[in-house]
């Protein structure tokens, strides 16, 4: 017998082509960062820049344009019955030196979210998904030590690569590890809201 898998939480890993727009977009970063536009909300010696519109700028519309298809075959995994589009409420580029870190986080008053990582340096951080189920993590038999599966994992450790895209849940909290490289780890996130026609 197989035990079934219930209530699952659909992340979506992708390898974005996007050619030289990646160098375009590192630019716009280090721009950005240099006028020290920047946010407080999540950081931790890290720069977030404040909120955008993807429109705000040519290079971060054509970005979109260019993850179209991938937004939509991860949204169609929910099998919305009527009528939708879908819009992103706002984008924002993250520049991590060496030793700073994102603590734990979930985007709020979105549907789903992602990260783009523009440069990855070895050594510069993982992304980590927690199990966004409190009551299960609260009991004591989830704290033994597991063989990883999906039933008994509490986290979710992803290594990002250069041109990586991940969309998740915005409920989904997660964090990222310290940048031990003495390299930036450059990211922009998103966040995507659904609306029913
Ligand atoms: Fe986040």
């Amino acid at each position: 017998m197989i035990a079934k898998s219930l209530f699952q939480t659909p992340i979506q890993i992708s390898q974005a082509k996007i050619g030289l727009l990646n160098a375009e977009l590192k630019k716009l970063a280090i721009i950005l960062k240099e006028k020290n536009n920047h946010n407080e909300i999540t950081k931790s010696n890290g720069f977030q820049s404040v909120i955008y519109k993807h429109k705000d700028f040519l290079i971060t519309n054509q970005f979109i344009n260019t993850q179209i298809n991938s937004i939509n075959n991860y949204i169609s995994q929910y099998q919305l019955r009527k009528n939708h589009e879908w819009n992103i409420t706002g984008l924002w580029f993250n520049i991590n030196p060496k030793y700073s870190l994102n603590n734990l986080h979930t985007h709020c008053e979105c549907d789903f979210s992602a990260v783009y990582y523009i440069q990855v340096p070895k050594n510069s951080g993982n992304i980590i998904f927690e199990n966004p189920n409190a009551v299960m993590l609260h009991q004591g038999f989830y704290q033994n030590e597991f063989n990883y599966n999906e039933f008994n994992s509490n986290s979710y450790e992803i290594q990002p690569q250069d041109n990586m895209l991940i969309l998740f849940p915005s409920y989904l909290p997660h964090r990222v590890e310290q940048n031990l490289s003495d390299k930036d780890r450059i990211s922009l996130s998103f966040n995507i809201k659904v609306d029913i026609k």
